[in-house]
């Protein structure tokens, strides 16, 4: 049975008192499988209550949304790598596209942010994924190399996990069909290879819900999927998290 990871991107919603709740649901009803993964992305308010929720099951694991690059000191409001490890992270997203496209980040400081994450010891998911004006003017690989590179640079020595979303799908109920999907993560891959990649694996998101989780997963080119709306209620995202897959 190949290995998958469901991520679950809760942006900003689910504070730590629903966290509780949630994280209560959903270890009552799902008990360890086999060479599955749940890693959960609270906003940074609620890390600490999934973190101790999650405990020491091996299976799960809490992850920061987005992080600074600096270690700590006078950036208000913003949140470093080492203060959410200290509250329980062992991942952190880093470019999503809402960071890219609302909050205004450049190439140049996601690959600072994942520096940063891999000095404290965090595991980085780096974001990728084209607009559709990109995708229309048949730009897709050329900007997702683009960010591959700025993320990672020339050489890949560190472990990281690829979220190939593309903007167009996210938040919008349209998603890529696992054809398109596959074709982007088979170029990442390669990508990956080309500069010595200890780890390939590559996570697809863009409006994955409980319906179409069955036909993305069933293309092997995924590794897993990164999840945001089907992800907020307890009961749709343990039915997500067991989608049939072999
Ligand atoms: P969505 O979000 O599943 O709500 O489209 C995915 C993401 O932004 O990671």
């Amino acid at each position: 049975m190949r290995a998958l990871l469901f991520a679950a991107n809760w942006k900003m919603n689910v504070g730590p008192a629903e966290a509780r709740r949630y994280l209560a649901t959903f270890l009552t009803a799902y008990p360890p499988q086999p060479n599955r993964q749940v890693w959960f992305f609270p906003p940074a308010v609620s890390l600490e209550a999934v973190a101790t929720a999650i405990g020491n099951r091996t299976d799960l694991r809490a992850g920061v949304q987005d992080v600074y690059w600096e270690p700590k000191g006078a950036f208000t409001g913003a949140t470093s790598s080492p203060l959410a490890a200290e509250a329980g992270a062992k991942a952190a997203l880093i470019g999503h596209s809402e960071r890219r496209h609302v909050f205004g980040e450049t190439d140049e400081q996601t690959g600072k942010k994942l520096k940063a994450v891999v000095a404290a010891g965090l595991h980085p998911i780096l974001c990728v994924g084209e607009t559709l004006a990109q995708r229309d003017a048949g730009e897709t690989l050329t900007v997702v190399r683009r960010q591959l590179h700025a993320g990672l640079g020339d050489r890949v020595e560190v472990l990281v996990t690829v979220a190939y979303e593309p903007v167009w799908a996210i938040g919008t109920g349209r998603n890529a069909t696992p054809r398109d999907a596959a074709e982007v993560h088979r170029a990442i891959r390669a990508w990956l290879k080309e500069r010595q990649a200890k780890e390939t694996r590559v996570l697809y998101g863009g409006s994955v819900n409980v319906k179409n989780a069955v036909e993305l997963l069933a293309e092997q080119e995924l590794d897993g999927v990164l999840v945001g709306g089907a992800s907020l209620d307890p009961q749709v995202w343990i039915e997500l998290v067991r989608t049939a897959v072999t």
